[in-house]
């Protein structure tokens, strides 16, 4: 194999949903790359902006005040295009036009999964975890959660305060597409009598046992924490619930996109610095075709081969121990 040519550009962008601590990340690589002498790129709008050539030059001034920036500051999008192999190759043709030599990509699994394809077409791409669904493989923790889950407990002490008033049972749907992490999370952190969750099966009969013994033993509140993966869903199941009668009424709530905005947490803003640098400094060392993961207080490179094709687990001692507190 010839040896790769020296870095002079990096390209940085964001991909898929939005994590708050994108902006910490953007930051981080661009004033990593500068300080070694390398020109950044920004790319608006993930692999969309990149198949169109929307670049713009950053400088260290260019990402002055955005740590405590929630969103991105570079845009993000969901292509359909890049997915096509024509997609990909338009998009590699823009990189060389505007000589960009080395790409950092900051996205979830599906943006890491896009990243996988330019590797193998012979780009130099370091890959960056950043989703509030934690469901990466590689990575104890992606940019976003944190922040996500402070989001949610917050929402769930508030719901809390209505449901003791007016002995309620509520159905809370957090995010996390096929993946349980922020539910069992946030059911643990913030004391919820049941967690619902797609990695594992339960029944209705479950849910009513929980409900009826939470009445029964003087709760004036009972918090299920559903993942919005979970089926049935909240609403089908606050029905069901509904129709047994079990003491308490029920209310639904979607937490929705709320989950994915905010400033960032300290610990988000930390990470996303941390992996930021690290990205840089993986592709001036010559590493390509990884991710950056936590891997306990470590930065680690993962082969992004095994990030698309392996599956990040949800923790069962966790499920466990939600189950255990909430007695
Ligand atoms: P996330 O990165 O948050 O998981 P998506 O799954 O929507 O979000 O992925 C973001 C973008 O990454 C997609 O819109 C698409 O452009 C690209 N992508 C996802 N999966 C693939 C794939 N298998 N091949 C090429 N590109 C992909
Ligand atoms: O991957 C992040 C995420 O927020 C998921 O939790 C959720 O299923 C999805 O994105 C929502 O996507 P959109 O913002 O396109 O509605």
């Amino acid at each position: 194999m010839c040896p790769k040519a020296k870095i002079e550009t990096i390209g940085i962008l964001t991909s898929g949903g939005d994590a708050p601590g994108m902006n910490p990340c953007i930051r981080a690589v661009v004033r990593t790359a500068i300080t070694r002498g390398v020109r950044v790129v920004g790319i608006n709008g993930g692999y969309e902006g990149l198949i169109r050539g929307n670049f713009e030059r950053l400088g260290a001034r260019s990402v002055g005040g955005i740590l405590q920036r929630g969103g991105t500051i570079l845009q993000t999008a969901r292509s359909k295009e890049f997915r096509e192999p024509r997609g990909q190759r338009e998009a590699i043709r823009q990189m060389n036009n505007e000589g960009i030599d080395a790409l950092v990509v900051a996205g979830g699994d599906g943006s890491l999964n896009g990243a996988y394809k330019l590797a193998q077409q012979g780009i130099q791409i370091v890959g960056v975890p950043a989703s509030i669904d934690n469901d990466i493989y590689g990575t104890d923790m992606c940019i976003g959660v944190d922040t996500a889950l402070n989001t949610i407990v917050d929402a769930i002490d508030k719901l809390r305060d209505t449901a003791s008033s007016h002995s309620r049972a509520f159905l809370v749907e957090t995010m996390g597409r096929e993946c349980g992490y922020l539910a069992v999370n946030a059911g643990i952190i913030a004391g919820a009598e049941m967690v619902l969750i797609p990695e594992l099966p339960f029944t209705v009969d479950d849910i009513a046992a929980v409900v009826d013994d939470a009445y029964r033993r003087g709760k004036n509140h009972a918090i299920i924490v559903v993942a919005e993966g979970a089926k049935p869903g909240v609403t089908e199941l606050a029905n069901i619930i509904e129709a047994r009668d079990l003491g308490f009424t029920v209310r639904v709530t979607i937490l929705g996109h709320i989950q994915r905005g905010g400033k960032p947490t300290a610990f988000d803003r930390m990470l996303a610095s941390r992996l930021g640098y690290k990205a840089v400094e993986f592709l001036l060392d010559g590493q390509s075709g990884v991710m950056v993961g936590l891997n306990g207080r470590e930065m680690v490179p993962v082969p992004l081969e095994d990030v698309i094709s392996k599956h990040h687990e949800i923790n069962r001692e966790y499920v466990q121990m939600a189950r255990e507190l909430a007695q």
